[in-house]
């Protein structure tokens, strides 16, 4: 799939705008908390739908946008469980896993019939009837499908992939950076006034701006360098028996890269637990979210990395420096600052007010 950046980010743009314009058009007496993940959520669902269906929500009431976050929502909720892990790593217990192993499949199947028949069907027609203006993910994947490259299956199950991996990964990533914008209100107004001296006050930042914004780049890193998103990656498999370190790895051992600890390692960074997105114009001014940097892997390296990179990274610019440029981001009241447990709850006023 050839996903130009360019060619979606006006898209991303206006979602940005539009979480903006409906926070702004908030009653702050009577709503003076804004539920950050309540906005950015349907605005990410938004992000990925546009570049895979050509297709956005309208609001986070609409009945199709429920069911698909239900569904892939309970999903998460599965590969995180404890039964996941346990089944995995004592393979002599995988019969108690029955129930657990049902209720994967149920879900697995509603998924594929909702992506099936809500999405690529719907698509499928739309193509058909010539009513498709411009072409999307889906329809290169549904090309490959044509000259046989791959099967319905394999079609069903990239889309699931995307879900799974495309969504709450980057809604993760804004999160935890907006909470440390919170709990940093200094880190927060020296990057409002990068905003203001590169882009002028009141200009929206758009995705070529980023290039020009180090301070934006480097609170990113720095959020997602404390808070990877993704810690352990994604499981790996050597097929191959190896050594590594004076360790033999078995070949087809399941390999986890605890890419958090090599992030966070005092003995290969100053003072890791401090959230000082400075370090990434100083002393680390050369690691970037490439992989260039075996410290520093939060999309992975290699080639199983993260082909959503080129996507995640504008998306977390355009957002964190929209809602930067545009308010002032606040504890709830009564707190003097957010707790990690709750990282999806701050107050905004308008900036200098
Ligand atoms: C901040 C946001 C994101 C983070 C931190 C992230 C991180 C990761 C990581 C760590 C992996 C596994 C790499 C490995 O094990 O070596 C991965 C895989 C993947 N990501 Fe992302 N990701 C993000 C956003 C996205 C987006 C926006 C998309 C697509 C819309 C996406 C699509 C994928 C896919 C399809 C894979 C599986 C690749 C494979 O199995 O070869 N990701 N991601």
């Amino acid at each position: 799939m050839r996903c130009s950046t360019h060619r979606h980010r006006a898209g991303w743009e206006a979602e940005a705008a539009s979480v903006v314009d409906e926070v702004k058009a908030m009653n702050k007496e009577e709503e003076p908390i804004v539920v950050i993940r309540k906005r950015l959520q349907p605005m990410m669902y938004n992000n990925v739908y546009r570049i895979l269906f050509d297709q956005r929500f309208e609001s986070d009431e609409d009945p199709l946008f429920v069911e698909l976050k239900m569904l892939n929502g309970e999903r998460s909720h599965l590969a995180q469980s404890f039964e996941y892990n346990y089944g995995d790593f004592i393979p002599v217990l995988r019969p108690f896993l029955r129930g657990y192993l049902n209720i994967c499949r149920r879900v697995a199947e509603r998924r594929s019939r909702l992506f099936k028949d809500q999405f690529v069907q719907i698509r499928k027609k739309l193509v058909s009837m010539e009513e498709a203006t411009e072409k999307c993910g889906i329809d290169h994947i549904l090309e490959a499908q044509l000259k046989g490259e791959l099967n319905e299956e394999n079609v069903l199950c990239i889309v699931e992939n995307i879900n799974s991996t495309g969504i709450e990964t980057t809604l993760w990533g804004m999160e935890w950076c907006i909470a440390e914008l919170v709990n940093h209100p200094d880190i927060q107004t020296k990057l409002r006034l990068e905003l203001d001296m590169v882009l002028g006050p009141g200009v929206q930042i758009t995705e070529p701006d980023i290039a020009r914004l180090p301070y934006l780049q480097a609170v990113i890193k720095e959020s997602l360098r404390l808070w990877t998103p993704v810690p352990l990656l994604v499981p790996h498999m050597n097929l191959e028996h190896a050594k590594l370190g004076g360790f033999d790895i078995p070949a087809e051992s399941k390999v986890l890269v605890n890419a958090w600890w090599l992030a966070n390692n005092p003995d290969h960074w100053k003072k890791p637990e401090e959230f000082r997105p400075e370090r990434f114009v100083k002393e680390e001014a050369g690691v970037e979210v490439n992989g260039n940097d075996y410290r520093f892997l939060p999309f992975g390296v290699g080639r199983r990395s993260c082909p959503g990179i080129l996507l995640a990274m504008p998306m977390l610019g355009i957002t964190i420096g929209r809602l930067v440029h545009n308010f002032e981001l606040l504890p709830p009241p009564g707190h003097s600052n957010i707790v990690h447990s709750s990282a999806s709850t701050f107050r905004t006023t308008p900036p200098f007010s």
